[in-house]
């Protein structure tokens, strides 16, 4: 699929299947989030833009590339994407963070927002959307309308682990956006969760349930 990567670093499957065990705890769950967030990160701003700008060395005056045009902007869908932000600004830390907040209904599935708060000139930036997980695709889904509903137009989309349900449903709603997977699982189980995947990625980041 065009647009569509699907990750196959060593480093990145050896922490995803860390971070599937059951027995990984929140503290060591948390930090391989952003661990593979920040292997993830490295692969999916390989195409920024780049410009010459003049810089003098201790020798001479050069020419020399640095990244150019309006600083990224690095969103998270609530509550799990919290996880992966750390990972983009270690990368730029001059990223601005837009928050998209969304829950899925336990029964219907169905994602419900409950906030959004984007940096100001979206549409010149840059837009890292991170979520652990995709599943159905209905969270990033409608993650993706409402930053294109606010101008954002350069949009990537970054999950740990996909389920190929959420991974068609995002790529065929958004054909334009980029798509980067740490892992394509299985299938969805009769509740929306992948599998094998990793259970609940909100619960087990953040200590909950
Ligand atoms: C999880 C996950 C994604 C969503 C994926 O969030 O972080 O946002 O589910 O599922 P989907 O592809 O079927 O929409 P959840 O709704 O559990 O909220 P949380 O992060 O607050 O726990
Ligand atoms: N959200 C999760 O956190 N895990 C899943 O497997 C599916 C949705």
């Amino acid at each position: 699929m065009d647009q569509v990567y699907i990750m196959d670093h060593p480093l990145i499957q050896h922490k995803i299947s860390m971070l599937r065990d059951e027995k990984t705890g929140t503290n060591e769950f948390r930090k391989l989030v952003e661990e593979i967030g920040i292997l993830m990160g490295y692969e999916a701003l390989r195409d920024l833009p780049l410009e010459d700008v003049e810089v003098t060395t201790p020798l001479e005056t050069c020419m020399t590339p640095m990244v150019s045009g309006k600083k990224l902007a690095v969103i998270p869908v609530l509550r799990a994407g919290l996880g992966m932000v750390n990972s983009i600004l270690t990368l730029v830390p001059s990223a601005k963070v837009g928050h998209v907040g969304l829950y899925r209904d336990p029964e219907t599935h169905e994602p419900h927002e409950y906030y959004c708060k984007l940096p100001e000139s979206i549409d010149e930036r840059i837009a890292v959307v991170v979520d652990p997980m995709l599943a159905t695709g209905g969270s990033a889904v409608a993650a993706v309308d409402f930053i294109k509903q606010k101008g954002g137009k350069n949009i990537k989309f970054m999950c740990i682990i996909a389920a190929p349900e959420g991974l068609k449903k995002l790529h065929e709603t958004h054909p334009d956006i980029q798509i980067y997977c740490g892992h394509l699982d299985r299938c969805l189980n009769a509740n929306a969760y992948i599998c094998p995947g990793l259970g609940d990625a909100g619960d087990r980041i953040f200590g909950t349930k």
